[in-house]
């Protein structure tokens, strides 16, 4: 490698979701996902070869048990990188600037500023189509945070998973605005890639996902063409839902939510029955991510005080 280097990656919040792989060890997707990248929120990672027998590997200024689940996770990606130099260390240093209150997950950032930084410290000099490729076998969603704005996660039916990546969508949309209610940060006992992997062997409802996906995929595609909020939000919400209730239909049943997320459904529906365009996604975990055009902003903040609001598009 040449030398350190750092680099910034966003966040994602997936409108149409990843969930469910065709292959596990390359993180090829069951289906095509879509999301937004948040602009400003996300990870910036710094990698510097070290003199050391191991990496070591800090997140938030907290240095790893070289033995943990993330450390390890972290050296099994740079492994991709030092096929040729067995013997090379890294530091890696990551920093989330993703608010503690949203319970945001923080591996799609995290994987896509480590890929850039490795792919710079290694001179590599890759297109963002060949980092997206790379940074899906960190973690799938890595794949989309490459990218600003609109983002779709291409599946590819290749083994290589060559045409696996995502690529960026044209159209933006000012004013498009995503609120971050927090139910519970407390860590999930299961988390995606084991929660996806249970839904996909033991859920009979999960064959309907496939289905699902790809006619919320196009419904969103057509939403962003039109700016109609209406359309993405009520599209969005159901195809978080339809996933949920594959997770639900799973043995051991997987059920994220909690009284809390329920309680903040109930309201969000009241609130559309009472004529505010607001709707919600949800991830692998209890907390809702509130969709809404900036204009309703002041109007959901008074609903919701605790909600941290960001918007995708810088506006
Ligand atoms: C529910 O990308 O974290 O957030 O590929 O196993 O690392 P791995 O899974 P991951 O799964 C994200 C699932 C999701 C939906 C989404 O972001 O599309």
């Amino acid at each position: 490698p040449k030398a350190s280097a750092e680099h910034f990656a966003p966040s994602n919040i997936a409108l149409c979701k990843y969930w469910g792989k065709r292959d596990s060890e390359l993180n090829l997707p069951v289906n095509a996902s879509l999301s937004v990248s948040l602009d400003t929120l996300g990870s910036r990672t710094r990698v510097e070869p070290i003199e050391a027998a191991s990496d070591e590997v800090w997140l938030n200024g907290v240095r790893q048990v070289s033995d943990s689940r993330f450390a390890r996770r972290v050296s099994g990606f740079i492994d991709l990188f030092r096929i040729r130099h067995p013997e090379l260390a890294f530091r890696v240093d990551t920093h989330n600037n993703i608010p503690t209150a949203a319970g945001l997950a923080s591996s799609a950032s995290g994987f896509g500023a480590l890929t850039k930084a490795l792919v710079d410290a290694f001179g590599l000099g890759l297109t963002a189509t060949e980092q997206s490729i790379i940074a899906r076998l960190g973690s799938g969603s890595a794949c989309r945070s490459l990218f600003d704005g609109f983002v779709e996660w291409q599946m590819g039916v290749r083994e290589d998973g060559l045409d696996s990546h995502a690529v960026a969508l044209e159209q933006t949309w000012p004013g498009l605005s995503i609120g971050l209610i927090k139910v519970d940060e407390s860590e999930k006992s299961v988390d995606s890639r084991a929660g996806m992997q249970r839904t996909k062997e033991t859920a009979h409802l999960y064959q309907s996902w496939p289905l699902q996906a790809a006619s919320d995929l196009s419904r969103l595609q057509q939403a962003i063409e039109t700016r109609d909020f209406a359309l993405l939000g009520s599209v969005a919400e159901q195809n978080a839902l339809s996933m949920h209730a594959t997770m639900i239909a799973s043995w051991p049943p997987l059920l994220y939510w909690q009284p809390g997320s329920v309680a903040a459904m109930q309201k969000v529906w009241r609130l559309r029955a009472e004529g505010l365009a607001v709707y919600f996604t949800m991830d692998a975990g209890p907390n809702l991510k509130m969709l809404f055009e900036s204009a309703s902003a002041a109007a959901l903040e008074a609903h919701f005080p605790g909600m941290e609001i960001v918007q995708p598009f810088g506006v």
